[in-house]
């Protein structure tokens, strides 16, 4: 059976990068006998306009079938007239949880093409491939309760953290097992010296390696000594777990060592597919966010896009040589000199969206 692939562009510069996505599908598809069915569907502020809901009920009976989505960006200055109720209904928080994806991975490289653009020192970045693994189902964006009560001038805002065993047990296996499939090293993160569900966190995690990976060598380490780490010497890492939270802030400064946002990819994957659940739903989609400052305007990295789309032909189309050669084809046409703003060094001529688009297609021949 073809397997099918929904893509939601949803709001801000997610149309724009994704429309640069959809030309490389479409080359797989012509030319590399990728054997996928597109559909593409409004999410986000164009949803709203059309049904009134940021994701309408055919849509999301969709994103319950396709064996994987490719999502841009969702957010922008539109939203604050959107009721909240209408907002939290059709949300990307919602919708990650109900398809199940609590393993979100975030592959952090450093590309050698753009060592003059990255902030952080080119020998500090130099060789970096490490993948964050972020919880994404669970902890403090989800707990109940939460709201701002109480008068004007003297409101109370609250947050809840919760994390239950078998959630931290399930995303400690696939970190480990992703772990052995690499280099056979983990760092799992936590704020344990202040946190409940961080000691938990560690107990669970420790024991899941003990018991089920006892090849697989575990630290732990504290999120502020991490942040810091990461920017002192990302090398030292290779597989880091991260609770929601954490993960989702860690992950961005992989912005840094990747040259910018607009190059950070990520696949988040549910449980794997057994006879009870026959498909692994897999969400695709750019760590960046909707860019409200540059939609329109053509210049967006569409390579956050583009490289999670190859994420998908590694994770749910078992294409990973489809993966390999699209990685090339942006290795590529960075060191051709391709470039758009954000990862443009001073001094470095930068390009459209499309034109990006054109670099990576015409690399596609070549490598
Ligand atoms: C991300 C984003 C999202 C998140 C926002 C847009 C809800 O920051 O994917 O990292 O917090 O998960
Ligand atoms: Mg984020």
């Amino acid at each position: 059976m073809t397997a099918t692939l929904l893509i939601l562009p949803g709001d801000g510069v997610g149309p724009e990068v994704i429309g640069q996505a959809r030309r490389v599908l479409d080359w797989f598809i012509d030319r590399q006998g990728l054997e996928v069915e597109v559909r593409e569907a409004l999410y986000g502020l164009p949803a709203y306009a059309a049904h009134g809901a940021l994701i309408d009920e055919a849509t999301l009976a969709e994103t319950r079938r396709a064996d994987a989505i490719l999502f841009g960006a969702t957010g922008g200055p539109g939203y604050d007239e959107i009721p909240t109720e209408v907002r939290r209904a059709g949300s990307l928080l919602r919708l990650r949880r109900e398809l199940k994806v609590y393993t979100n991975l975030r592959p952090i490289t450093a590309w050698p093409a753009l060592a003059a653009a990255v902030p952080l020192k080119a020998e500090t970045v130099r060789d970096v491939d490490m993948m964050v693994v972020r919880e994404l189902n669970g902890g403090i964006y989800f707990g109940q309760p939460r709201g701002i009560d109480g008068d004007e001038g003297a409101e109370v805002a609250t947050n809840t953290l919760t994390y239950a065993t078998a959630e931290i047990e399930r995303i400690a296996r696939a970190a480990f097992a992703l772990a052995r499939s690499r280099k056979g090293r983990l760092t799992s993160v936590d704020k344990s010296n202040v946190l409940e569900t961080s000691a938990l966190w560690r107990r669970v995690v420790s024991r899941v390696g003990g018991e089920e990976f006892p090849d697989v060598a575990l630290e732990h380490i504290l999120v502020d000594n991490c942040a810091m780490q990461i920017v002192r010497d990302p090398r030292q890492f290779d597989v880091l777990l991260a609770d929601n939270m954490f993960g989702d802030i860690l992950s961005d400064i992989g912005g840094a060592i990747a040259g910018s946002l607009g190059m950070l990819p990520s696949a988040s994957l549910a449980a794997p597919a057994d006879a009870a659940t026959a498909r692994q739903a897999a969400l695709y989609e750019p760590v960046h966010g909707s860019a409200p400052d540059i939609a329109g305007q053509g210049i967006a990295n569409p390579l956050g896009a583009i490289l999670s789309l190859a994420m998908a032909f590694r994770h749910t189309f078992s294409r990973p040589d489809a993966a390999a050669r699209l990685e090339a084809a942006v290795a590529t046409a960075l060191a051709g000199g391709a470039r758009t703003p954000d990862i443009a060094a001073a001094g470095e001529a930068a390009g459209s969206t499309a034109a990006m688009g054109d670099a990576v297609l015409a690399a596609l021949d070549t490598v």
